[in-house]
């Protein structure tokens, strides 16, 4: 118990001394060092997760409203990234791209290596109409497909998206799932059915 009052005691510093300061002019190697202390307790080979890249970097600048030059170059740059599968087929299997949507497992520190991570769509987006239980930080995708005509194009766009959404929108809140291999080829193939084949959910 007696442990814990320096922790209370440095929190509340911490509190007053950004309190002090003007909104906005925090100064941003504090936070670092904050975001690295929370991180004590990772493996080997976490501290790369939290070093920003330049993307990052200039979207936490701006606060993800950067001048539209910088926000071209991160697109520029993000899509230079973005492979697209050498079989030129972008739609896999539903069924598999489900599971996937529906799985937040995998790279977690509780995770045993080698377990295959989803893509945990549904923290963030309403999908299926089916569904009950989803998060509202990304748009609902609900008759995804149906409604772009299941147009090849722009599954195309879905797979550049899934595959690195800040190719598509320089600060995207929403995870590089290819260019961080989250997912695999495959496994972003499926997603992308689970969104454009007609037999999908999502589409019913
Ligand atoms: C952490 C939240 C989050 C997760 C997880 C997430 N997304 Fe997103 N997604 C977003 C947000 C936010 C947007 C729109 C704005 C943006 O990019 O910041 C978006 C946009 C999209 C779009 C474009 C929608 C449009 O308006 O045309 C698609 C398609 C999409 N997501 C698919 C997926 C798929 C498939 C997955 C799972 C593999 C997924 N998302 C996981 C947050 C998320």
């Amino acid at each position: 118990m007696w442990s814990l009052i320096p922790i209370a005691a440095l929190v509340l510093m911490f509190a007053l001394s950004a309190a002090a300061q003007p909104a906005g002019k925090i100064d941003p190697a504090t936070v670092e060092s904050y975001v690295k202390s929370a991180f004590g307790k990772a493996k080997d080979g976490w501290e790369n997760r939290v070093q920003q890249d330049e993307t990052q970097r200039v979207c936490t600048q701006y606060r993800n409203e950067p001048p539209a030059p910088e926000a071209d170059k991160i697109v520029a740059r993000e899509k230079t990234t973005v492979i697209f599968p050498a079989d030129g087929k972008l739609i896999g299997d539903w069924k598999a791209g489900q599971r996937i949507a529906q799985s937040g497992r995998g790279g977690q520190f509780s995770d045993p290596p080698g377990t295959a991570s989803g893509g945990n769509c549904y923290a963030c987006h309403q999908m299926s109409p089916a569904e009950l239980s989803f998060g509202t930080l990304g748009p609902p995708l609900v008759h995804y497909g149906r409604a772009r005509k299941f147009d090849p194009d722009e599954a195309k766009a879905a797979y550049t998206r899934v595959f690195n959404s800040n190719a598509v929108l320089a600060c995207s809140n929403m995870p590089r799932f290819g260019y961080h291999n989250v997912l695999t080829e495959q496994q972003i193939k499926d997603v992308v059915a689970y969104l454009f084949d007609p037999a999908s959910p999502v589409n019913q």
